[in-house]
């Protein structure tokens, strides 16, 4: 049994305690919020027997094997290294942290104390996108012209001001971009094999926050195609996210986890023949986020620790969507292209 303990008892812990409470050879021990009465909920709707509001008190429990990072972006580095310091398996919420050198520390500290450190980034999981992976690795499109990726996402004013931390640079870290696009972000970067530079331009013209409302982005990847990202968090209504691949031989366009077209040149739209996905969901609602991609990571890590191996997404990998959003403020910032 690898027993996990949750650290930060807001809106995203309930896909957590959910996923593991649906995870054979997984069970919540232990949870901490320094909100006490957050704590006590969370642990009394899950039937958890213990509940913290000191972190480093939590992680003293010896039965603790693991621990699901669900504070506010800009702590979970922290979070992360005092787990890892105190041996405890970490599977970190999305952003893997909001800066690179405590990124750098978070990943160092889990391989130090040989402890496993995965990131969540539950687009991935879904059998469609595994599938338009496995297509794109077998170069069914051909050379890969354009990749677009539109990320219209609509949180009110009062979404920004229902928790502190939202819309800031110290904690949020940004904004459309690093808090909500960054899980479509991950996908392009991650099925097109990575990005090579970017051209932004981000601000903030509808929300009073700090940090972006809405981006626009030009980019070039590895593989030699060019997209467009448009990431925003102010579009009424929100739209469903999109991304759109086109190759010389075919184009396959995924609008949240369905497949919208799958054709290729000689052949049929084999888009019909994709079985609908349950949306993974998040663009008109940061509380109507399913836990089915929680529970696949969740399930993932206990196997991770129990045979020894890498997670589904490490957090090496997790960081490429940060370390390519972060570049993309750096060109908005600066008015240059940025290679990364
Ligand atoms: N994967 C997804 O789809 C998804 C969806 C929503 C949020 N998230 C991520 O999850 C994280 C949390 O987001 P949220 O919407 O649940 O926020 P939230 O504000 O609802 O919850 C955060 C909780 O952390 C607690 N907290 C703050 N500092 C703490 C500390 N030092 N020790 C213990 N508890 C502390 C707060 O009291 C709060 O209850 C963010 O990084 C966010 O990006 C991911």
């Amino acid at each position: 049994m690898i027993n996990f303990g949750i650290v930060g008892c807001g809106v995203i812990s309930t896909s957590h305690a959910q996923a593991i409470k649906a995870t054979q050879g997984a069970e919540l021990l232990a949870v901490c919020d320094i909100v006490e009465e957050k704590a006590q909920k969370t642990a009394a709707e899950y039937g958890v027997g213990r509940y913290f509001t000191d972190y480093r008190k939590m992680l003293e429990l010896k039965a603790l094997d693991a621990i699901c990072i669900c504070t506010p972006s800009g702590l979970h580095s922290d979070h992360t290294v005092l787990a890892a310091q105190a041996g405890k398996h970490v599977l970190c919420e999305k952003p893997l942290d909001i800066a690179k050198e405590k990124m750098d520390l978070m990943i160092e500290e889990c391989r130090r104390h040989n402890v496993k450190l995965a990131g969540i980034f539950q687009r991935r999981t879904g059998k469609n996108v595994q599938e338009l992976k496995a297509a794109l690795q077998l170069g069914e499109l051909g050379k890969i012209v354009l990749a677009d990726t539109y990320l219209k996402y609509y949180r009110s004013q009062e979404y920004y001001n229902s928790a502190g931390w939202r819309g800031t640079w110290e904690l949020d870290g940004g904004g459309a971009l690093m808090n909500q696009g960054v899980h479509g972000i991950d996908l392009v970067q991650w099925l097109l094999g990575g990005v090579k530079k970017v051209f932004a331009k981000a601000g903030t013209l509808a929300r009073k926050i700090e940090v972006e409302d809405t981006a626009v982005i030009i980019v070039e990847f590895n593989n030699g195609a060019f997209g467009v990202i448009e990431g925003t968090t102010t579009v009424y209504p929100a739209q469903s996210t999109r991304l759109e691949i086109h190759g010389e031989l075919g184009t396959i366009i995924l609008e949240e986890s369905e497949i919208k077209k799958w054709e290729v040149i000689g052949g049929k739209d084999r888009a019909a023949g994709f079985a609908a996905e349950e949306h993974v969901g998040g663009s008109a609602d940061n509380k109507a986020i399913s836990a089915t991609g929680h529970q696949l990571q969740v399930q993932d890590l206990v196997e991770a620790i129990r045979l020894d191996r890498e997670p589904m997404i490490p957090g090496e990998e997790a960081r490429k969507a940060v370390d390519l959003i972060l570049a993309i403020y750096e060109s908005s910032r600066t008015g240059k292209e940025i290679e990364l």
